[in-house]
């Protein structure tokens, strides 16, 4: 049986609850479900250095309808309660860093793996659960060493058009990497199964690199902001291989587009995964990234290049055609336009002017 066959109907009252709610992409979205008139629940442990600004910045702005609830998605009493009176979920809280993983793969696996299940089993608990998107990665499809890449003056192309086209499908085979890669897959696929078993009203977007306002990133995720960030204080960027590989960008705020619609439409995308980025237009190389900041900055960023990061995709360019079909969907905010946007609010917030702190749970192979 498809898992839309037995969608359970969800529960319309409440308010909605975000888990990670403090971070990058969950401080987006909630400025745009909070200018709509929502409540919002910002469930969120705050370990990712920088997140409490965002959080005040919420709370200042729009008060106590931005509730933060400072706790962990580990905690399993916690979770449920949260859970428990939501009309909607979007569950973002994550450890979100390959290198992490690979030195704490039990930290890793409890708030990614664990975190998931936990908001799946309070989900399930209930007569009329909430309806649920998840943040899966496009690092479900592991490195993608099989396809053939021609060098194109400062980036690598697919040989082959139709991949060149249109970018990398839901059809492509999952190959965990990583602890991380285990952790977010494993989830990606409970979210799915919990749909098809148990009839939960969930869907989840496989996302590549999402960049934009109130992102705190380092030199392993975020790194469009990172690269900015360091070109605006006068700092060397590491280019961890060539700098030809390519991700297709996606600006925050039409990745907010997509959220709201898969949660408007949630009765027929219950129980799919679709893949999430700017796609083949808005697919760029690291070389041609730090073009873009150097003619906004008025000057070539300084950079050192380092060895490949294991696992690290030469291309990765989303085909975001299923979601499209689905929901009318499409990135408005072009690449260009959209690096000039997060370099205006990086001036406007005086961002650059500080140093974010690199520990261990924020280092990662960027999305
Ligand atoms: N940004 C991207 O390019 C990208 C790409 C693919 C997938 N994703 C996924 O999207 C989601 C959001 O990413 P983001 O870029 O906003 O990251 P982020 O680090 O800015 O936000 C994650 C938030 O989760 C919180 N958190 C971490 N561990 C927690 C725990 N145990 N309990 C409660 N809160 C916890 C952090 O404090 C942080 O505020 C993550 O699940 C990430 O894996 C992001």
């Amino acid at each position: 049986m498809s898992a839309r066959a037995n969608v359970r109907h969800p529960r319309r009252e409440g308010p909605v609850l975000i888990t990670g709610g403090a971070g990058f992409i969950g401080t987006n979205l909630a400025t745009r479900l909070l200018e709509e008139g929502h409540r919002v629940v910002l469930y969120d442990n705050l370990s990712r250095p920088g997140v409490e600004a965002n959080a005040r910045w919420l709370h200042q702005r729009f008060g106590e309808r931005a509730r933060i609830d400072v706790a962990d998605v580990r905690d399993t009493a916690r979770v449920r309660a949260a859970v428990s009176d939501a009309s909607q979920i979007f569950h973002f809280a994550a450890q979100v860093a390959v290198t992490s993983s690979l030195l704490d793969p039990r930290d890793d696996f409890e708030t990614n793996l664990g975190g998931t299940l936990n908001v799946l089993e309070a989900m399930r608990g209930l007569d009329a659960p909430p309806t649920l998107v998840f943040t899966s990665t496009n690092k479900v499809y592991g490195a993608l060493d099989d396809i053939a890449l021609d060098i194109a003056g400062e980036r690598y192309q697919p040989r082959d058009a139709t991949l060149r086209e249109r970018g990398v499908g839901e059809s492509r085979s999952l190959d965990f990497h990583s602890p991380y890669g285990c952790s977010k897959g494993g989830a990606d696929q409970y979210v799915l199964d919990y749909a098809r078993s148990f009839g939960l009203p969930a869907a989840l977007f496989r996302m590549s690199c999402i960049y934009g306002p109130h992102q705190c990133g380092n030199e392993d995720q975020g790194w469009v902001a990172h690269f900015l960030r360091r070109a605006l204080r006068r700092e060397a960027i590491t280019i961890y291989g060539d700098g030809r590989q390519v991700r297709d960008i996606l600006f925050v705020q039409d990745l907010v587009d997509a959220f709201v619609r898969c949660q408007a439409q949630m009765h027929e995308l219950a129980g799919r995964a679709f893949n999430m980025g700017g796609g083949p237009a808005n697919a760029l190389s690291l070389r041609e990234v730090l073009a873009v900041i150097a003619a906004l900055v008025g000057r070539a960023p300084r950079t050192e290049y380092g060895p490949w990061r294991v696992g690290d995709q030469r291309y990765y360019v989303s085909d975001t055609h299923a979601f499209r079909l689905a929901t009318g969907w499409a990135p408005v905010v072009d690449a260009r336009e959209g690096i000039a946007r997060l370099h205006d609010w990086m001036i406007e917030s005086g961002v650059p002017t500080r140093a974010p702190a690199t520990t261990a749970n924020t280092r990662t192979h960027a999305a």
